[in-house]
């Protein structure tokens, strides 16, 4: 189908979490490939699956040391393409990751640099420290993970790195990494995928001059940066839109570009550039009805200056779960400058209004114009692991931060799938292998066996939403919003409408209009309070 990037709905597969094939605790692609079945009967439009390739995982996997092989841990190439096969046998595209920001710290290019071959440096961003003896970094710039973007080395250079120090930062000035890239995607184009997701899309070009950035701010992750966002980095998306459409049928692009606001990002997806990319003020915004609303019509308004659909991302790997986000007392602020994980947990969440908030989230979000993508297990309505012990923590923020921001690991916990304890049906039964992060007891009711043939449950919500999402919005409808104000959402597209009760107090709904699907149970014409319906006309 042409433009299905448009319209799809796109489960994001964290495959190290997803389903363990061989009994080692760890997710991977046999595991990925037994359970195609189960994502398919999801009724998604593309799975987007986090990287695959060779690497010493120190971040996950977003440290590649070979961009053309998978790691041994996840399987091999053959298990790639017959991932790839199956997966479209059953209608459903495969985007991958591309992490073109950074390589691992073992790559064979970092290693030649280590060993400081001829022109090997030049792939990297080596600098002289500042100082009489060079023993301060070349400029201010700090880690996302936390502390200095610069390690020096053992004969006095320093090198740039804007994650861990595992992840040097590539030099996207020189024409060998260009050239190295638009191999490197042909290779997987030619393998089938349909898509990548650009990791740190923002980043690739630096400012040439390499200036301090000064102080920190809080809401840094959005504010202009010297390393982020730079006008260099689009003549790099046109090169590979170019490599794009020399493949049939199409292949797309989705950028994670975090940057300042929607018409920054709006530049990515020019014609000659990207296709689609995250906006992420959805996940950012609080539970309150005002919020919701200007974020969703600036995502809509900007995504459409380039022709380009909106996309709608409730959670990732990189964000704790919405069901304990909303399970807390919500910010005053429209957007949250972080995903503050600290500042939540001295609140004990209210899980049950979590879930409650979540499952009326996630009717909105699959009612909007646009790409909605959902990240595994936000079906099944899992919480943030918050519990767990520091010894198992293996985000590398945790230790670069200096211990004081626990990391994702809390949203990256082993999918549990069937069973009454823990690994809930991970690994295959006889292997006896603990999940690579423990899973919490609680589980026990949210496995996809409990919830399959539970009309209450999340996965038949979100089954029912997806089915019934084409039919009742469908894909070029527009959104106009039903003149509401307070805690109320309230929009029409085509002949149906979507209703967000965001407060306290119940709220009538109009009459001639059916309920089609709610979130919670509503109760005559009243919607209450955290619930959300789809709703069409009633027959006369
Ligand atoms: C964004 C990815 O989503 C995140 O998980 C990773 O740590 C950074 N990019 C660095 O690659
Ligand atoms: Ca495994």
């Amino acid at each position: 189908m042409e433009n299905w990037w448009k319209s799809a709905v796109v489960y994001q597969v964290y495959i190290r979490s997803f389903a363990d094939g061989n009994g080692d605790g760890i997710g991977d692609l046999p595991g990925l490939r037994e359970k195609l079945p189960y994502l398919s009967s999801l009724g998604i439009d593309a799975i987007w699956i986090t990287p695959w390739y060779t690497s010493p995982m120190v971040d996950a996997g977003y440290d590649v040391a070979d961009f053309r092989d998978i790691d041994p841990s996840y399987g091999t190439l053959h298990d790639a393409e017959a991932l790839i096969r199956d997966a479209h046998a059953l209608g459903i595209k495969v985007i991958i990751d591309i992490v073109p920001n950074h390589t691992s710290s073992e790559h064979r290019w970092f290693h030649a640099a280590l060993r400081d071959e001829a022109n090997a440096k030049q792939r990297y961003i080596f600098r002289d420290g500042q100082g009489t003896d060079g023993s301060s970094p070349p400029n201010d710039w700090t880690s996302a993970f936390g502390g200095p973007a610069w390690t020096r080395l053992p004969n006095g250079e320093w090198y740039l790195h804007m994650f861990a120090p595992e992840q040097p930062d590539l030099n996207w000035e020189n024409p060998e990494v260009r050239a190295e890239f638009e191999d490197i995607l042909a290779f997987w184009f030619a393998r089938g995928i349909d898509g990548f997701r650009i990791d740190v899309a923002h980043g690739l070009v630096k400012h040439p001059e390499l200036p301090d950035a000064g102080p920190r701010p809080e809401d840094w992750r959005t504010q202009p940066h010297p390393a982020r966002d730079q006008d260099g980095v689009h003549d790099i998306y046109r090169t590979w839109r170019k490599v794009a459409e020399t493949f049939t049928p199409e292949r797309i692009f989705v950028a994670e570009a975090v940057v300042p606001t929607n018409e920054r990002l709006a530049r990515y997806l020019r014609p000659d550039e990207l296709h689609t990319a995250f906006q992420f003020d959805f996940t950012r915004a609080p539970w309150r009805a005002n919020s919701l609303r200007d974020v969703i019509d600036d995502a809509v308004s900007q995504a459409a200056t380039v022709g380009a659909p909106a996309t709608w991302v409730l959670s990732s790997h990189d964000i704790p779960r919405p069901v304990t986000r909303y399970a807390r007392s919500q910010p005053e602020f429209d957007v949250q400058p972080e995903w503050d994980r600290a500042r939540w947990s001295a609140e004990e969440p209210d899980l049950e209004l979590g879930k409650r908030r979540a499952r009326a989230a996630a009717l909105l979000q699959l009612a909007l114009p646009g790409t909605a993508y959902i990240y595994q297990g936000d079906e099944l309505g899992l919480d943030e692991v918050e519990s767990l012990p520091p010894e198992v923590r293996n985000d590398p923020t945790w230790a670069q931060s200096g211990y004081t921001d626990v990391g994702r690991d809390g949203c990256r916990v082993p999918l549990p799938w069937s069973g009454t304890s823990p690994p809930f049906g991970f690994s295959p039964e006889a292997s006896h292998a603990d999940p690579w992060l423990p899973q919490p007891e609680h589980w026990e009711s949210r496995t996809v066996l409990d919830q399959q043939n539970d009309n209450a449950s999340f996965v038949w919500l979100y089954r029912s939403a997806i089915h019934l999402r084409t039919a009742l919005f469908p894909a070029e409808t527009e959104l106009e919003w039903l003149g509401f104000a307070g805690q109320v959402l309230a929009f029409q597209r085509g002949d149906s409408q979507c209703w967000v009760n965001l407060g306290d107090e119940p709220v009538d709904l109009p009459a001639g209009w059916d309920v089609v699907l709610e979130s919670s149970r509503t109760h005559g014409d009243s919607l209450p309070s955290d619930t959300a319906v789809w709703m069409t006309r009633s027959p006369f």
